[in-house]
């Protein structure tokens, strides 16, 4: 090749090396940017925040897939949260258990910001929605509010370290709330039944066509598809790589394997300081909505403690499994409704939120 050949080739690799880095880039997004968006939803409230921003924090909650089931409707006094039907995920959740145990979770973080900051009220379960009513008063500070933006499902591998006996009871302690019940396993032969179970779950869902499907649905590859829809599984949050969407898809039908996920999780659990179980005593909305508030009280002051928490649920969700993380609980009988993982660990993205806006009837 001669030299003026050579200098061709060299320019033409060159530009279409920067056209494809271009097209990349443009196609995935940044992560700074991603970030940048990430801590705007998480701004600490203003000293006499507006509804609108009561709101902002109540949408911070933990919630199923992250499709943020809710609806938001203020009048006066009151605040409802609704379910929104159509971000059901049926496949994992037919008979809607955890979206309204979502619904619970954003109803506690809206009683803790508003009381936290001068419009303390009570929250009720009317028919399908939690009703916050409140009044205005001196703003009470509880430091469970620093925790709501600082929360995160943190699903990376922990460090083993185990907790204090003293942060345990603190853990209890707060979640503590009727109709609940919380069964905490430290002791690592349980935790070792209780990882046969996820990952027993985890086989029976990665088997099942329509759970992948819909969680297919609900995933996110790109920091730029991730905030358009301000919803769903970022893969960033899991540690995963940022790829352009298309590219998402086929690498996810080439590496999610029923084999690695097993490890993933065993390793996930083995590295907890604990497991946390919640099981409410009846099996209706109104409970439902209850565990969402226990367990959100707890994965906030976790948060508070230092810890890191992830939701384990797959025992919970292949429904022939739960008599048997019951019987684990010591609990036969009660369905269980919750199984979440904590211990010290690393922190990971934080996952996309729709606007405020969004949310609003
Ligand atoms: C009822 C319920 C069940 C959940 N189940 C799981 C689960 O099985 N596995 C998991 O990784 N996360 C689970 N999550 C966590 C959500 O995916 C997570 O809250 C959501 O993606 C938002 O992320 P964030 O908690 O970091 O804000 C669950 C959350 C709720 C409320």
């Amino acid at each position: 090749m001669n030299r003026r050949n050579l200098l061709t080739v060299a320019g033409g690799t060159l530009l279409l090396t920067g056209l494809g880095v271009y097209g990349w880039r443009s196609s995935v997004g940044s992560m700074a940017g991603y970030e940048a968006y990430a801590s705007r939803l998480r701004a600490a409230l203003a000293p006499e925040p507006q509804i609108l921003d009561l709101i902002r924090y109540a949408t911070l909650a933990a919630n199923s897939h992250n499709t943020q089931p809710w609806r938001f409707h203020a009048d006066g006094g009151t605040i409802d949260i609704l379910p929104d039907p159509s971000r059901r995920t049926p496949a994992v959740d037919p008979d809607d258990h955890h979206l309204f145990v979502s619904l619970g979770c954003a109803a506690e973080n809206l009683l803790i910001a508003a009381t936290a900051s001068g419009r303390p009220g009570a929250l009720s379960v009317e028919g399908e929605s939690v009703r916050y009513a409140f009044s205005t008063a001196q703003a009470r500070p509880d430091p469970l509010l620093a925790a709501i933006p600082a929360r995160q499902s943190t699903r990376a591998d922990y460090d083993g370290r185990p907790l204090a006996a003293a942060d345990l009871d603190k853990l209890r302690a707060a979640a503590d709330m009727p109709g609940v019940r919380l069964v905490l396993f430290t002791e690592r032969t349980q935790i070792d039944r209780l990882r046969d179970l996820v990952i027993a779950g985890n086989d029976a869902q990665m088997a099942d066509p329509a759970f992948i499907a819909e969680l297919k649905h609900w995933l996110r590859f790109s920091p730029r598809a991730a905030m358009a829809s301000g919803d769903g599984l970022f893969s960033a949050t899991t540690g995963n790589p940022v790829l352009p969407e298309p590219l998402g898809g086929i690498a996810l039908d080439l590496f999610f394997t029923a084999a690695g996920e097993r490890d993933k999780y065993a390793r996930q659990m083995d590295s907890s300081a604990g497991v946390a179980v919640f099981l409410a005593e009846g099996e209706d909305r109104a409970h439902w909505i209850a565990v969402g508030r226990a367990c959100q009280r707890f994965a906030l002051t976790a948060t508070g403690l230092g810890l890191r928490h992830a939701f384990v649920n797959q025992a919970v969700e292949v429904a022939r499994l739960r008599p048997e993380l019951a019987a684990l609980a010591g609990e036969s009988g009660l369905r269980p409704d919750i199984v979440m993982r904590f211990g010290y660990g690393p922190s990971l993205p934080f996952s996309p939120r729709r606007p405020v806006a969004a949310v609003l009837v």
